[in-house]
C-alpha cells in the first residue's frame, strides 16, 4: 500500500527515494516497504559507497559494501543515487593525514573517481561528486582537499567524473581479442581500471573489450550519471548558501561539468523554513542552469518523545519542503535519509533528538507520511 513514488511521478518528479543502511537488509518488514516501487523508486547507499568503504587502503578497492544497495536497486528496478566521491568525512586516514602536494593529491582524487565510476558505470542515476565542501559558518571547509588544492578540488573532481563516465557511451565489442586489430587487442589487464562485475558475464572467453566504437550493450549500461554537488543547511539562505552559489560558479567558470545541486534537508521540526522561502533558495541554483533535488531529507524532533502536536508540525514541515520542490521548475526529485525511525543516524549524532522520518519504529505511517502523500495526491 505504498504510494509516495507513484504519486510523486504523477506530480512530475523524477523519483521519490530513500537511503538504505547496508545493515538493515535482513529486516523483512523493512525490506517489504523498501521494495515497494510505488513507495520508493530510487535508493541510495547510506554508507557503502563512501571512500573508507571503497578504497580503505591506497590502491585496494573493495566494492562489497557499495554493491549491496546497488544490487538491490537493480533487482528491484529502482533508480540508484550514488553517494559520494570527494568528501572530508568517512575518508580513510591514508588520504586525510597523507602529506600531499597538488600533483599527488590530484592523482589520488582522479584515481579514486576513475575506478569507482567505472565500477558503477551504467548503474548510477546521479553521483554526488563533491559533498559538504562548506563548513557550518559558510566558509570553505578546512579539509585536506581544500588545504592542498584550494577551491581547485571542485573542478578537479567534476572533470575526473566526466572522464570516467563520459557522455560518450560505453560499448562492448563482441569479438574475441585475438581477432582484433591493434590497438584494440591490448590485454584486459592493461586497462587502467578494473572492469565491472556487472559486465563479467560478457567477459568470459571469448573476451570483450570496452571501446567507444562498437556495439551497444544495452540502454542501462549506456546511462551516464548526472553529477551533483551535495550539502546540508543550504535551506536557510544564509552565508552557507552564498558560498555554495560561489562554488557552483567556480565549477562552471572552470568549464567543469556540474548538473545538479543536492539539498540534503536535515531539518528540525518547528524551525524548517516556509515553502516559499525554500523555493526562493532552490531558485538561486536553478537560475545558474543546474537542476536541484532534495537528497537526504529528515526532520527531527529536538524534544523527545514528540507529542501529537509536534507530529502534526513535522508533517507540515515535510509538506513545506516537498512543496517547495513541486513549486520550482528544475527541482527534480525528493529523497529521504531513511524511512523508519527504527534506523536513523540522528540519535547517535544528536543525543536526545530523533523520530525524523515518515514511518515510526514499528513501521507505522506517521502524520508526516499522510501529509506528504496528501500533498502529492493534490499536486
Ligand atoms: O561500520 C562501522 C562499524 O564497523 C563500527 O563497529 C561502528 C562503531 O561506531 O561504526 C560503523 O561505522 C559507522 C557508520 O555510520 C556505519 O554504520 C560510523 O561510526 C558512523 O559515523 C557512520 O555514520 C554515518 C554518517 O553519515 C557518517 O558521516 C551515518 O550512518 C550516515 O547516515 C551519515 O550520512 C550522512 C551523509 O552521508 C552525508 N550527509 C549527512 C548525513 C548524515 O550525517
Amino acid at each position: 500500500n505504498g504510494q509516495l513514488a507513484r504519486l510523486a511521478r504523477a506530480a512530475g518528479l523524477e523519483f521519490f527515494g530513500t537511503c538504505v543502511g547496508e545493515g538493515n537488509t535482513n529486516d523483512q518488514q523493512y525490506m517489504s516497504i523498501l521494495r515497494d516501487l510505488d513507495e520508493f523508486d530510487q535508493i541510495v547507499p547510506e554508507n557503502g559507497q563512501k571512500w573508507d568503504s571503497l578504497q580503505p587502503q591506497r590502491g585496494r578497492f573493495d566494492y562489497s559494501r557499495g554493491d549491496i544497495v546497488a544490487n538491490l536497486a537493480r533487482q528491484n528496478g529502482q533508480l540508484l543515487r550514488c553517494h559520494t566521491l570527494t568528501w572530508h568525512s568517512q575518508l580513510p586516514a591514508w588520504v586525510r593525514d597523507g602529506s600531499w602536494n597538488r600533483q599527488t593529491l590530484t592523482e589520488v582524487i582522479e584515481t579514486h573517481i576513475a575506478n569507482v565510476l567505472r565500477h558503477y558505470q551504467g548503474q548510477c542515476y546521479h553521483w554526488d561528486v563533491v559533498n559538504e565542501a562548506a563548513d557550518d559558518n559558510g566558509n570553505w571547509r578546512n579539509s585536506v582537499f581544500y588545504r592542498v588544492l584550494n577551491s581547485d578540488f571542485l573542478p578537479i573532481s567534476f572533470f575526473a567524473a566526466r572522464r570516467a563516465d563520459p557522455s560518450t557511451k560505453l560499448y562492448v565489442l563482441p569479438s574475441p581479442l585475438s581477432t582484433l586489430p591493434s590497438p584494440l587487442s591490448s590485454p584486459l589487464s592493461s586497462l587502467p581500471f578494473p572492469l565491472s562485475p556487472f559486465l563479467s558475464p560478457f567477459l568470459s572467453p571469448p573476451f570483450f573489450l570496452l571501446t567507444p566504437e562498437t556495439t551497444k550493450l544495452s540502454t542501462a549500461d549506456n546511462m551516464n550519471a548526472k553529477r551533483y554537488y551535495n550539502d546540508y543547511n543550504l535551506e536557510y539562505n544564509d552565508r552557507k548558501t552564498d558560498i555554495t552559489v560561489e562554488m557552483v560558479n567556480i565549477i562552471q567558470r572552470a568549464g567543469a561539468p556540474i548538473d545538479g545541486v543536492g539539498f540534503q534537508g536535515h531539518l528540525i521540526v518547528g524551525s524548517t523554513p516556509s515553502r516559499q522561502q525554500l523555493a526562493t533558495v532552490l531558485r538561486r541554483f536553478t537560475a545558474l542552469g543546474v537542476e536541484v533535488a532534495y537528497t537526504e531529507v529528515d526532520i527531527r524532533h529536538a524534544r523527545m518523545p514528540p507529542n501529537q502536536q509536534a507530529l502534526v508540525t513535522q508533517g507540515n514541515d515535510y509538506a513545506n519542503v516537498l512543496g517547495s520542490c513541486l513549486d520550482v521548475q528544475g527541482c527534480i526529485g525528493f529523497t529521504v535519509w531513511g524511512f523508519t525511525d527504527k534506523y536513523s543516524w540522528i540519535p547517535s549524532t544528536f543525543p536526545g533528538e530523533g523520530d525524523a522520518l515518515l514511518y515510526n519504529s514499528n513501521f507505522g505511517k506517521k502524520p508526516a507520511w499522510t501529509s506528504v502523500s496528501s500533498l502529492l495526491a493534490a499536486a
